[in-house]
């Protein structure tokens, strides 16, 4: 298979017997994940992820892309949802690491309850791994609320992993569609609209000017 649960494999991270439905739990004995056997230059993914529901506060679940190589080195592509107490919405923290170093994160709120329903994500970035990790100490309004671990196991549920290339090559396929006029639009749509933070626009970070690929285009 092209998946394979690597943490927490048969107590935490099970597939259903059709094989369809990857479930990554974390309680706190342990959290879960998964990782794409395949490794790509250059891909589109697509992944259906429906979030652990109810009372979440502390829980992170994560979509990640991570080069090969050393980790003082690596590039990363970060998608994570960060859980909430009930009724309130969770934040997608994105992040992106280049040569070892990240602080490029930017945080959205979600415009439909993720929990409700499986909602396809994609970024593209090579290679792929998934995680459901436990960070109560910073994920939820600073740590000031924490793990409800009465309410656990919290359960993420993933499926339809689609991994899209133009060309299979040595060592990975390669991708390279542009986002379409529509896509485009409703990028900035949300951008617009659900963004709550950006590092760009975090001037008691970056008192001496925010980084230059801020003023791009
Ligand atoms: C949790 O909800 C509060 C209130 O709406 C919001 O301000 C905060 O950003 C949310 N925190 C996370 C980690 O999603
Ligand atoms: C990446 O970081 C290393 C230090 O860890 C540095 O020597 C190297 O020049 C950097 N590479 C690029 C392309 O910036
Ligand atoms: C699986 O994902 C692909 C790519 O996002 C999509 O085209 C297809 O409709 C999905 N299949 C199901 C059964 O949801």
């Amino acid at each position: 298979d092209r998946l394979e649960v690597n943490w927490g494999r048969g107590s935490h991270g099970t597939v259903s017997a059709d094989g369809q439905v990857i479930s990554l739990s974390l309680d706190r004995n342990s959290g879960s994940g998964f990782r794409s056997r395949d490794t790509y230059l250059y891909a589109r993914i697509d992944l259906q992820i429906k979030l652990a529901p109810g009372n979440s506060a502390g829980t992170v679940t994560t979509c990640y892309f991570l080069s090969e190589g050393s980790w003082a080195n690596h590039d990363e592509i970060d998608l994570e949802f960060l859980g909430n107490s009930t009724g309130e919405p969770y934040t997608l923290h994105t992040n992106v690491y280049i040569n070892g170093t990240g602080s490029k994160e930017q945080q959205f709120h979600l415009w439909f309850d993720p929990t409700a329903d499986f909602h396809t994500y994609s970024i593209v970035w090579t290679p792929l791994h998934l995680l459901l990790w436990n960070a109560e100490d910073w994920a939820t309004q600073g740590g000031r609320v924490k793990t409800d671990w009465s309410l656990a196991p919290f359960v993420a549920q993933y499926r339809n992993f689609t991994a899209t290339t133009s060309s299979p090559g040595a060592g990975g396929g390669y991708y390279d569609q542009e986002l379409d006029a529509t896509a485009q639009q409703a990028m900035k749509w949300a951008r617009d609209k659900y963004m709550v933070y950006n590092y760009c626009a975090d001037s008691a970070r970056f008192p001496y000017g925010s980084p230059p690929e801020c003023y791009m285009p």
